[in-house]
């Protein structure tokens, strides 16, 4: 079947985004037909779209996507026709141990993705989607909630009464802050905003920092921690940010190298990092199995995603002019 698609011609760039059409066949064995309705934009997407990791060759654009499926091939009995399904990040990482490097096998990025209206795929390219969601809420699961769910729930067992820091208000740390207070964490929140902070204080972020205001506010942290330090750091800021994140860190505690929103290289304060016997983990998203484990803590919870504005399909380059903004909280979706 013939249906819309939106393409990034090689290299990237905003000029280079065109609308065009791609073909769904009926699914073979061990495949399936979604009728996609949503993306949802992150930092990664951008990069590819931006031409700042443009893609080698033409190529459909985005990682995050959720829709309805239409058809089953032989052999799949996980999923029915009307099922609602979400994408999930690395089709090939079913479960276990990270499997993967880099971005290859990513749809949207080594492989086609999910701004079209039609995709016939292997079976394990999605899940299904927590009950009753949007298929826009369901769209932000792929990346940003199931980064924010590995780092907190998996690469680390987060446990009631520990303390975890987000930095910021784009997608990630705002899943993280949701799946901290599911756990019963005490949150501390930054923005450069005063007014995204009351935002965040309503959504039960403990203890605000606007680091714009309050650049050394690994100590603050430090301070309203009684100097323990958080257990968990949300790492979302890269170079500008690890070395505060190591400052707010307790003794042997854990940050999920997550982000690179200042940039990809600079000084790392090793010594801080070795004397306080900090854990360092690189993230990138997570597994199936771990895309499955979040979908169910979500529908036992009643969590719902923070959508700030969404977009037609054809309006892309605008929804990520918006993104790169910084006006947004929480997270920009595509609908269609
Ligand atoms: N490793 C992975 O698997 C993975 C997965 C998803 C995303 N990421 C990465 O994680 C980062 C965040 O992704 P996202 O999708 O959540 O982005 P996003 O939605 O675009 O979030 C951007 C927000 O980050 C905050 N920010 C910017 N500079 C900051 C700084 N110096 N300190 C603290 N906060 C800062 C800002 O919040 P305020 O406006 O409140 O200041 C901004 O609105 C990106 O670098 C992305 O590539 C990595």
């Amino acid at each position: 079947m013939t249906s819309k698609a939106i393409y990034v011609q090689a290299g990237g760039g905003y000029d280079k985004v065109q609308v065009g059409t791609c073909e769904a066949p009926a699914p073979r064995a061990g495949e399936i037909t979604v009728r996609l309705h949503a993306n949802s934009l992150n930092y990664h997407d951008f990069a590819v779209v931006s031409g700042m990791w443009g893609p080698s060759e033409a190529r459909i654009p985005m990682a995050d996507g959720a829709g309805v499926v239409t058809a089953v091939g032989e052999g799949v009995s996980e999923f029915a026709v009307g099922d609602a399904v979400v994408s999930t990040f690395f089709p090939d990482w079913i479960d276990g141990q990270p499997l993967v490097e880099g971005f290859a096998s990513v749809p949207g990025d080594g492989i086609d993705g999910y701004a079209r209206e039609q995709v016939t795929a292997r079976a394990t390219s999605f899940t299904l989607a927590p009950k009753g969601f949007s298929h826009a809420e369901a769209a932000t699961l792929t990346t940003a909630g199931l980064t924010a769910w590995r780092a907190l729930m998996a690469d680390d067992s987060l446990k009631p009464g520990d303390t975890v820091l987000v930095q910021g208000t784009g997608g990630v740390s705002i899943f993280a802050l949701q799946f901290a207070k599911l756990a019963g964490a005490t949150v501390i929140a930054t923005s450069s905003s005063d007014e995204k902070l009351e935002r965040l204080k309503a959504m039960g972020a403990d203890h605000l920092i606007n680091y714009r205001k309050t650049p050394a506010w690994g100590e603050t942290v430090r301070q309203l921690t009684d100097n323990r330090g958080v257990d968990h750091v949300i790492e979302v800021g890269g170079p500008a940010t690890l070395e505060q994140s190591m400052i707010a860190a307790r003794i042997g505690g854990h940050i999920s190298l997550i982000g690179i929103l200042t940039g990809v290289a600079g000084q790392l304060p090793l010594v801080q990092a070795l004397v306080r016997q900090i854990r360092l983990q690189g993230v990138l998203v997570g597994s199936r199995a771990q895309q499955q484990a979040m979908v169910r803590a979500i529908d036992a919870n009643g969590l719902r995603p923070v959508i700030d504005k969404t977009f037609a399909l054809e309006q892309i380059v605008d929804a990520f002019r918006h993104q790169e903004s910084n006006q947004h909280f929480g997270k920009i979706c595509l609908e269609f």
